[in-house]
């Protein structure tokens, strides 16, 4: 199919249109970033991006692309409040195939409500310093640019080809900020120190550069992450200085893709047949396997991933059972199978020599005991030698240290 370039009104329209729907969502609140939204091109930054479809067996991604869906349903697409997809698998994007491709995504456009929401939060004033960890395809950065001034705003993106892109797109929008192609969790000394940081991709813990590199009364946003997937939603630390900061969560479910080196490492197959040959031995529990389960905004979820932080969840059945999360630790070559017995009673299988559900039993025990509060109770402190998230009392049961190793 040919492209035909649909009337530039139209753009202006669905962008007008696009802060209208980001007013009444409540994502949009201030008049800065409402004329920032009706001014950035986004569909300059997302020439072509995937979007999601359920195949039979697997996710598939559909290549939109002018091309492929003609130029009008491509521009309308760009205008909807969703994330799209623009790169699968850490280099293959929508002008790479005709057709729905499986792959994991490795670089989107995030949906506009929760790029704007961030921005909101970032509590930014004129004439603020911003370093963006996760340029993606830049309509972010263009944000950013077009309410503080391009010279005002640094972004790093950690891969090459994602960066040139966002570079010629910020350019083709009118748009200069300093681009960067660096692993962003070492911020960029250059531009420092800032006022604001704000991270497009997930964190483990508090990069010490970003504290580093942060003026004495600026602010961190991010969301933080852990490798049995559940996401902190937003967190907004103020930075005292010398390394440390303290923060909150803000709530939400909003979660990002892990930044690159804070990714859980890619277990491979022979995770499977281990899993299979080992001994496992069955026991009562009093935590079941829905505690896994994000229904409650994450905070179960959250605090068993605060209690094993190196175990993986795995969720497959074997041969015609039924599917079950499995906890993986391979650094302990030990895995933890929560389920539930015929007559509903909570059980765990478990291998290896370390017994993985039972910090997780502990941890959870006592956040009931303490009324099960929600993950925006939470706080976070940062010092140079530790980083703690906690509820009521930074040294009670309900603390956690993060793995600031990797
Ligand atoms: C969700 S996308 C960015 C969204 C973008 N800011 C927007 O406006 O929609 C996350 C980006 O973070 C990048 N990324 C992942 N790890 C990173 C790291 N360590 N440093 C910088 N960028 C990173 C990915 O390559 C990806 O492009």
């Amino acid at each position: 199919m040919t492209a035909v370039e649909p009337d530039p009104g139209s753009a202006t329209a669905l962008r007008l249109h696009l802060a209208d729907v980001l007013t009444m969502s409540g994502d949009l609140r201030t008049t800065p970033w409402r004329s920032a939204v009706e001014t950035v091109p986004r569909e300059v930054f997302i020439p072509g991006f995937f979007e999601r479809v359920d195949g039979p067996r697997e996710t598939m991604w559909r290549p939109v692309t002018p091309e492929l869906v003609g130029a009008e349903e491509r521009l309308e697409l760009t205008y909807t409040d969703e994330t799209w997809v623009t790169q699968l698998n850490q280099g293959i994007t929508a002008f790479d195939t005709d057709v729905p491709i499986p792959g994991v995504p490795t670089s989107s456009s995030t949906l506009p409500g929760l790029v704007v929401r961030m921005l909101e939060e970032l509590q930014v004033e004129d004439g603020n310093r911003v370093l963006e960890i996760g340029t993606g395809t830049g309509y972010s950065t263009g944000l950013l640019s077009a309410r503080l001034g391009s010279e005002l705003v640094t972004s790093v993106e950690v891969d090459r080809r994602v960066a040139d892109h966002a570079v010629r797109s910020l350019s083709a929008a009118g748009y200069a900020p300093v681009l960067v192609a660096d692993d962003g969790l070492l911020g960029h000394q250059p531009g420092a120190p800032y006022d604001r940081v704000i991270a497009t991709c997930a964190v483990r813990h508090i990069p010490s550069a970003w504290l580093a590199q942060s003026r004495p009364g600026g602010l961190i946003l991010t969301t933080m992450l852990g490798w049995l997937g559940a996401s902190s939603g937003l967190v907004r630390l103020e930075v005292i200085g010398n390394g440390s900061a303290e923060g909150t969560f803000l709530g939400g479910t909003d979660s990002f893709m892990p930044a690159r080196p804070h990714a859980a490492p890619k277990l491979d197959d022979s995770v499977y047949s281990w899993i299979e040959e080992v001994g496992t031995t069955d026991r009562r529990t009093v935590v079941g396997p829905e505690i896994l389960d994000p229904w409650d905004g994450w905070t179960s979820l959250f605090i068993a991933q605060l209690a094993i932080p190196d175990a993986q969840l795995l969720t497959y059945g074997i041969d015609d059972g039924p599917v079950l999360d499995h906890i993986v630790d391979t650094s302990q070559q030990s895995v933890a199978i929560p389920y539930r017995t015929p007559d509903e009673s909570a059980a765990v299988r478990r291998a290896g020599p370390v017994d993985l559900w039972k910090p997780v039993e502990r941890a959870i025990t006592e956040w009931r005991a303490a009324g099960s509060p929600a993950l925006d109770q939470f706080r976070i402190s940062v010092s140079p030698d530790s980083q703690t998230v906690w509820f009521g009392d930074p040294a009670g049961p309900l603390s956690w240290k993060l793995r600031t190793s990797a």
